[in-house]
């Protein structure tokens, strides 16, 4: 090693340009990670996180126009978790039983590499993996079909779906069941049980198993019920012993304040579908591809908006610094309490409203498909906080 110096303050020594950014975090525009905002090889830039928003499992990833999905296949992304004193004050389970879990997919030649089919001469994936690049080995935390040894006790297990393309539903065998806790944007107001999580690339879950209902050497698997075979295989965990357990899953775990459609300035609507991209199939939202210099929408600082998100095949939908709630899906509105959400699964023809409201920080941020070959084949759009 050439210096001593710490490597956050290194220039990145990538062979590509990156762009860094926090997918989930309330920052500031110059330290969103605008897809054009490079960090060229042998440069360095700082990034700025504030962090004034609620306890929240958050990740980071790349973010680089036309290439996250590559990017991202080849390792860029990585948990970021955000805890508060609202959260702490619980009796969760903490510590060694606080457990992030990133799962995704990919795909390994014979020499352990993993190949990314990349579009010749542009952007993109080659036209057999428009809907997506899928993997056939399940990672967890990086490792294919991991083992997990656990106590007899309650752990909490933060689900991220890391996945260029592939949803899950994930459950454990019959009769387990998930305790959900938390989503993409922090704590519900209520715990709810859970027969099988889904989760959309971008999404979130935080769930709580008690591995008290099993005994000592049972092998508990994490399956993925959309499929059978090697990708229905997800993790498994190995009851080890026996052990004190004091935490708890309080029945009120937070205040989820719902926001009030009758308060919402606007609805806008937003079309996401296939379409033309320069003579190959792209990915547009209402008829556009991506363009940094096109603002497409300009909500004012402080307002509550209606977002009407429409489908033509399903689209895992992610919004830059507004945290939302889902008002209706397919015409319903959706049952339980609000929860905060960043990213929202369209499946397909489908129509979600979701509504937010804009607050902290002017500047432009992006609307996108977190399906990571849709936004590179241009599912985005910006919006300028005004
Ligand atoms: Cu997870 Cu715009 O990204
Ligand atoms: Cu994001
Ligand atoms: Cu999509």
């Amino acid at each position: 090693m050439p210096d001593a110096e710490p490597s956050c303050a290194s220039p990145t020594a990538l062979g590509a340009p990156t762009v860094t950014h926090l997918h989930g975090g309330h920052t500031p525009p110059e330290s969103d990670g605008y897809p054009t905002d490079l960090v060229q090889p042998g440069a360095r830039r700082d990034y700025v996180f504030p962090l004034e928003q609620r306890a929240a499992t958050l990740w980071y990833h790349d973010h680089r126009m036309d290439y996250t999905g590559p990017q991202v296949w080849r390792g860029l992304a990585g948990f970021f978790l955000v805890g508060d004193e609202e959260e702490s004050a619980l009796p969760l389970p903490s510590g060694e039983r606080d457990v992030p879990l990133m799962i995704c997919d990919r795909s390994f030649a014979a020499d352990g590499t993993m190949p990314y089919p990349a579009r010749d001469g542009g952007p993109g994936a080659r036209e057999a993996f428009m809907g997506g690049v899928l993997g056939d080995v399940i990672l967890v935390n990086g490792a294919p079909w991991p083992r997990l040894g656990v106590d007899r006790a309650r752990y909490r297990l933060r689900l991220l779906n890391g996945s260029n393309a592939r949803t899950y539903e994930l459950a454990l065998p019959p009769g387990g069941t998930l305790t959900q806790i938390g989503s993409d944007g922090g704590l519900l107001a209520a715990p709810r049980t859970l027969e099988r999580v889904r989760l959309a690339p971008g999404e979130r879950a935080d769930v709580v198993v008690d591995f008290a209902a099993y005994r000592v050497g049972d092998h508990v698997e994490l399956r993925n019920l959309l499929e059978e075979g090697a990708q229905a295989r997800v993790m498994r965990f190995t009851v080890e012993r026996d052990a004190r357990d004091d935490s708890a899953i309080p029945k009120t775990l937070s205040r989820v304040e719902p926001l009030d459609p009758a308060k919402a300035t606007v609805t806008r609507d937003f079309q996401f579908t296939s379409g033309d991209l320069h003579g190959h199939t792209g990915w547009m939202i209402n008829g556009k591809p991506f363009d940094a210099r096109r603002v497409d929408a300009k909500p004012r600082l402080g307002d509550i908006e209606i977002w009407r998100l429409t489908s033509d095949v399903a689209h895992p939908v992610h919004l830059h610094l507004a945290g939302f709630q889902v008002l209706s899906v397919g015409g319903e509105r959706p049952s339980g309490p609000p929860e905060w959400k960043d990213t929202v699964e369209l499946r397909e023809a489908q129509t979600v409203e979701i509504i937010t409201r804009f607050t902290g920080y002017r500047g432009r941020y992006v609307l996108h498909c977190h399906n990571l070959e849709h936004e590179d084949m241009a599912m985005m759009s910006t919006f300028e906080v005004v």
